[in-house]
């Protein structure tokens, strides 16, 4: 795979963060086909204003380089069979975070697995975890070129070198510095919770936030959030806007 060429990507997912790197990624330049759970005619024109196509789920893991899973980590079973039995050479990268309110109780989590190796254990194959740590209104308003000052830096955790460096690509691709944050063994220390989740942090930023992480605290400061941002909007699947997530987020977790 020539490093620079424009890749075929499968996204799973529309959401909050799922609809933005459709955008992001086919105005990029990349084949991009995405699928949601209700079907191809269900997706926004806007979603696919830079030139994705919408497809079934079944078509969107179809002769790819790269997916990307989108979606409430809870699914992620639903649809492990399909990403079994993707060709080898398919890089799988993942978005989710585990939310209990929203994931139900997952007893090995609540245990302390990491979430990416719960992920890589329900779809039998390594996954890269990337975009997890940004906020959806972050993510969708903040972008900006390579070499911008104030660019915001995302971390990306993989235990594969070169799957983890194509990832970080495309984080770049998408208006964000890729930090190269290591294994997913160690990829707790961007969960939810954690000084780098949310608080869009610069590129020099990371390694102290990384490093400052404290595993026993992440759930509880996680949960604060979860509740200010549910008392804010009164239900709980309204996402915060850019700049109060950030300001919450960075007064909780940091
Ligand atoms: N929101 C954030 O700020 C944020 C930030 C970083 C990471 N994340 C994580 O990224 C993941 C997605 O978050 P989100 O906020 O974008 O979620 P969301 O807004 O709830 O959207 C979830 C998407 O997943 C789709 N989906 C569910 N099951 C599917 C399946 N079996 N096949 C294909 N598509 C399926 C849904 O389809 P329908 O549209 O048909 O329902 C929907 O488009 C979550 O794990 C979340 O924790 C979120």
């Amino acid at each position: 795979m020539n490093p620079s060429s424009p890749l075929k990507i499968g996204i799973l997912g529309t959401g909050h963060i799922g609809k933005t790197l459709v955008r992001k990624l086919a105005a990029a330049g990349h084949q991009v086909k995405v699928a949601n759970s209700r079907g191809p005619e269900t997706i926004e024109a806007e979603t696919l204003a830079t030139g994705a196509q919408a497809v079934r789920t079944e078509e969107a893991v179809n002769d790819i380089d790269v997916l990307i899973l989108s979606i409430p980590l809870v699914r992620i079973p639903d649809v492990a069979p399909l990403i079994r039995a993707l060709p080898s050479g398919v890089v799988v990268a993942d978005t989710s975070n585990y939310y209990p309110h929203r994931d139900l109780k997952i007893d090995a989590i609540e245990n302390g697995q990491p979430e990416s190796l719960w992920v890589s254990e329900q779809i039998g194959r390594p996954v890269i975890k990337a975009w997890n740590a940004i906020g959806s209104g972050s993510f969708a308003e903040k972008g900006m070129p390579q070499g911008a000052a104030d660019r915001i830096a995302i971390p990306v955790a993989g235990d594969d070198e070169a799957s983890r460096q194509l990832i970080m690509r495309l984080v770049n691709d998408t208006g964000f510095d890729a930090f190269d944050a290591g294994s997913l063994a160690d990829s707790w220390r961007q969960q939810p919770g954690s000084p780098v989740y949310c608080t869009d942090l610069h590129y020099d930023e990371i390694p102290a936030a990384l490093a400052e992480a404290d595993i026993s605290r992440l759930p509880k400061r996680r949960d604060l959030a979860v509740a200010v941002f549910q008392e804010r909007a009164g239900d709980s699947v309204t996402n915060p806007n850019a700049d109060f997530g950030v300001q919450v987020s960075r007064i909780i977790f940091r």
